[in-house]
């Protein structure tokens, strides 16, 4: 297959991590017979500097053509002065908004060599595997009126979904479901929010059109809790914006480190900007010594979910399963049993696991 992907890398990290993850694509192009063309734009504080905004249209007419996005980071404190137009991270929201990528997904997937890195019990997290997808253009966040009434001793949010938005996200939850292990837990708090009382509905219809997928409705107080109590009872958790928002935080502490986290933000004709959930850490920036497995692993997402490569994205996470286990290490890992190794090294493992082995 011919794909051509965007890379935006950002600031900060974002470009070590990014070009690791152009290293993986390459070698899976290699490996099973892609042709991936990449083309780098500027986005974040990198953009206010070369061109005086955080998101050039250079850079959104780029995206809209592209087949996938890979971003590294935006931000740092070099900009933490400039005017709120000019601020690194309004290019990311502003990017996610001009390509409407409504879907966001989370896996959280505790690594076997990493079960230690957990602040949670070792036989809690063993084999955890979760898919949290989280509605991102809607509820409570976009809602208005938004605002402070009666000289500012009242205020209103608004939590506000059309039919269309709640369908098209629970739509998707099915579809990666039956790509996974046919579990879909829907979290809401339909005893009590009329929203999430049109959510469970859509639900019970949509489940009529994926009878091979199990549902189970949770409330999302019980879900926080089954998260970190009993991560092994889910497979793929769907739910609305803000809800989402806590969850996959919350989840994260099921895999030991930030550096290990991908994403994806999509949409439904596939196109979609896969991203690490960290930062730029200014901190480590030029060291060469970031985690790039965040990053190698949104770039697993993106052949997934945008280029339907289930068993090149399956490739790529057990070569970081493997790195891991030969016990490659960045410095952000607890290196208990492994040595401190650079991003070049672990990408460079990565690499060599994938093209051994696939
Ligand atoms: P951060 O995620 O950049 O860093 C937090 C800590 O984790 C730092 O000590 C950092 O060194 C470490 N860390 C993060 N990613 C790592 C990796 N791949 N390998 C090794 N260590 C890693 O969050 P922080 O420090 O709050 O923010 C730094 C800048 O990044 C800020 O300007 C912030 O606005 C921006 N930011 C950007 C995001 C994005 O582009 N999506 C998300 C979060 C923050
Ligand atoms: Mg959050």
């Amino acid at each position: 297959m011919n794909k051509h992907i965007i890379l935006l890398p950002g600031d900060g990290i974002g470009r070590e991590i990014v070009e690791s993850a152009v290293q993986v694509l390459k070698a899976v192009a290699g490996e099973f017979g892609h042709t991936f063309t990449m083309e780098e734009h500027a986005i974040g504080g990198d953009a206010v500097d070369k061109f005086g905004t955080p998101l050039p249209d250079t850079t959104v007419k780029a995206c809209r053509n592209a087949d996938a996005i890979l971003l590294g980071a935006v931000g740092g404190p070099k900009w933490d002065g400039v005017p709120a137009d000019r601020r690194p991270e309004k290019g990311l929201l502003g990017i996610r908004k001009a390509l409407g990528l409504f879907a966001n997904l989370r896996p959280v997937k505790g690594f076997p060599s990493l079960l230690h890195a957990s602040p949670l019990k070792e036989s809690v997290i063993e084999g955890s595997d979760i898919l949290i997808i989280r509605e991102l253009t809607g509820g409570l966040y976009f809602g208005t009126p938004s605002e402070r009434r009666d000289n500012g001793n009242a205020v209103v949010d608004t939590l506000a979904y059309q039919r269309e938005e709640m369908e098209r996200i629970i739509d998707k939850a099915f579809q990666s479901a039956r790509l996974r292990r046919r579990h879909l837990t829907s979290v809401d708090k339909a005893n009590v929010l009329e929203s999430s009382r049109l959510w469970r509905e859509i639900v019970e219809e949509k489940k009529q059109d994926y009878p091979d997928v199990a549902v189970e409705h949770l409330l999302v107080d019980a879900a926080a809790m089954k998260l970190i109590t009993n991560p092994n009872q889910f497979d793929v958790m769907v739910t609305e914006n803000m809800f989402g928002d806590i969850l996959s935080d919350e989840a994260s502490v099921l895999t030991g480190s930030l550096g290990m986290l991908p994403s994806a933000s999509i949409r439904s004709d596939g196109t979609g900007l896969y991203e690490p959930v960290h930062g730029s850490a200014p901190d480590i920036a030029g060291q060469g010594m970031a985690n790039p497995l965040g990053t190698i692993l949104s770039a697993a997402l993106m052949l997934r979910h945008s280029f339907g490569m289930e068993t090149e994205a399956a490739a790529i996470e057990r070569a970081v399963r493997e790195c891991l286990d030969q016990g490659y290490r960045t410095a952000d890992l607890d290196t208990q049993g492994g040595q401190v190794t650079g991003t070049q090294q672990v990408t460079d493992a990565v690499v060599e696991n994938l093209t051994v082995k696939s």
